[in-house]
């Protein structure tokens, strides 16, 4: 089988995408920058029913970042009550969509009625397995990494590990996304070309695209364009193109 071939088929296992350009999506039409983050909600279940379909196991959203605490206090209020609206709004079709709710970052600082909503759709779609839906929420990597070299330091004092244990694997498993592979692909939308923080360890090696689109006009063809374009693209994990195809002979 050619190597062309071969790559073509292949489905990523995971997808993490940065929901970026409400607001601008909202301002742009005149509208109130809440607008955008009730319309982004469609484009989240786009991006669901896109990776139900590809068979695509685990898709993590950047829904709020350890930085978004500093936006106006009301649209904090905003986004924590529209996650609970969506949460009951959506449980029944993740359910029915045998998608299983997971969260990273620190729920623990989030307002008590979001909490709720989480751990309750968490334990609703626990038997879930076809699609692992990651919502990263007061998610940071920095913050992620630090916690988990506290934890490895505290482990390593404890004599529960020794120093020349520590490698990629056990680092990864210190981190929120313990047990998942890394995402082969990260979509940003609204043309910033950066990650804000978002999986820096776990991004490391992912296939990046930046979307001249504002998340709420995101829709299934857009991540379906992304795959595609993975599909054709050469992932070299540094060696030289030449050794790939000899690989894949
Ligand atoms: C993304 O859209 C949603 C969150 C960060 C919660 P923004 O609200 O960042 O929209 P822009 O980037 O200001 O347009
Ligand atoms: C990143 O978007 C966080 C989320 C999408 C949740 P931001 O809009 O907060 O990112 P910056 O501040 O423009 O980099
Ligand atoms: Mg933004």
């Amino acid at each position: 089988m050619s190597s062309k071939s071969e790559t073509s088929h292949k489905i990523p296992s995971h997808i993490a995408i940065i929901m970026d350009g409400n607001g601008r999506w909202a301002e742009s039409r005149g509208l109130d920058r809440t607008f955008g983050h009730q319309n982004g909600v469609e484009s989240v279940r786009e991006a669901i029913k896109g990776c139900r379909e590809l068979g695509v196991k685990f898709l993590t959203l950047y829904a709020f970042s350890t930085e978004n605490w500093n936006r106006p206090k009301d649209e904090v209020a905003f986004l924590m009550g529209l996650l609970v609206d969506a949460i009951h709004s959506e449980v029944p079709a993740l359910i029915e969509n045998d998608i299983r709710l997971e969260t990273i970052g620190d729920i623990s600082m989030l307002p008590e009625a979001s909490k709720t909503a989480l751990v309750e759709a968490k334990a609703r779609t626990s038997n879930c397995a076809s699609l692992q839906l990651n919502l990263a929420l007061n998610y940071g990597s920095k913050h992620e990494i630090i916690q988990a070299t506290k934890m490895l330091v505290e482990d390593t004092l404890s004599g529960k590990l020794l120093p020349s244990d520590i490698d990629e694997d056990v680092f990864s498993s210190y981190l929120f996304t313990k047990g998942i592979p890394d995402p082969e692909i990260l979509i940003r939308t609204s043309n910033e070309m950066r990650l804000s923080n978002f999986l820096l360890w776990q991004l490391a090696y992912a296939e990046l695209f930046f979307l001249p689109i504002f998340w709420p006009d995101f829709r299934k063809e857009h991540l379906m364009e992304c795959v595609t374009d993975f599909q054709n693209r050469e992932r070299r994990f540094g060696k030289t193109s030449h050794q790939i195809n000899k690989e894949n002979q």
